[in-house]
């Protein structure tokens, strides 16, 4: 329990991260599927689809965003995006793809017409606690996450390059790696504001 409440807090965002890994590429594999087996659906609909990239993969992702980006990055400014992406999210060992399959979501909106409305934010409800589940499993393995969104910009190169079924709909980017430093403390706002209880 106590491992459990400090990988919690342990948690943060780390941009600064390198290709090293603390463990081995087969166990980052099992983390992932842990989490794909243990964490809950609504309706158990097993809506999570997830993708590991690591080696080439993970620098052909990053190559990919790069890509994107330089249409809506003024020129004389790219240079500096792309600095930013080879020293954060780049230089990781690997990144986490997050996908929900609309298709599992389609037939339950067809099989359950009275929650037809839930069932994409139950969806994306799914996806963020597999998110959470797996940046807590990486950060008590050592490693130093962060999460990201470039989609939908760069959805239709990813599902080209790992040949993605096209009812996958990309949700988020999870880059990992050794943390090169600490991110700065947080701030907090006021618990009582947050969390009430009636006793
Ligand atoms: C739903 C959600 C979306 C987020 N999206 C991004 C993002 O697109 N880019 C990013 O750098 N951080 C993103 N973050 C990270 C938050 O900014 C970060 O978790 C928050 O500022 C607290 O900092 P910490 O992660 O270091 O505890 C996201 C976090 C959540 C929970």
């Amino acid at each position: 329990m106590k491992n459990w409440m400090k990988a919690i807090e342990n948690r943060r965002s780390y941009y600064s991260i390198n290709d090293k890994s603390p463990i081995s590429d087969k166990e980052i594999k099992e983390l992932i599927d842990f989490a794909v087996l243990h964490v809950p659906s609504a309706f158990n609909s097993q809506t999570a689809r997830v993708v590991l990239l690591l080696n080439d993969h993970h620098k052909k992702l990053w190559n990919i965003v790069k890509e994107a980006l330089r249409s809506h990055v003024p020129a004389e400014a790219f240079h500096e995006t792309e600095a930013k992406i080879d020293n954060t999210f780049g230089a990781g060992h690997g990144t986490v793809l997050f996908f929900e399959d609309e298709s599992v979501v389609e037939g339950l909106q067809k099989a359950f017409p009275s929650y037809s409305q839930n069932f994409p934010v139950w969806s994306q409800h799914t996806s963020a606690m597999h998110q959470f589940a797996i940046w807590t499993l990486l950060e008590a393995n050592g490693f130093g996450a962060s999460l990201q969104h470039y989609n939908p910009l760069i959805d239709a190169e990813v599902a080209k390059a790992w040949n993605i079924n096209s009812k996958w709909k990309l949700v988020a980017q999870m880059p990992f790696g050794t943390p090169v430093n600490e991110p700065g403390p947080k701030e907090f706002q006021p618990l009582e504001n947050r969390s009430i209880v009636f006793e």
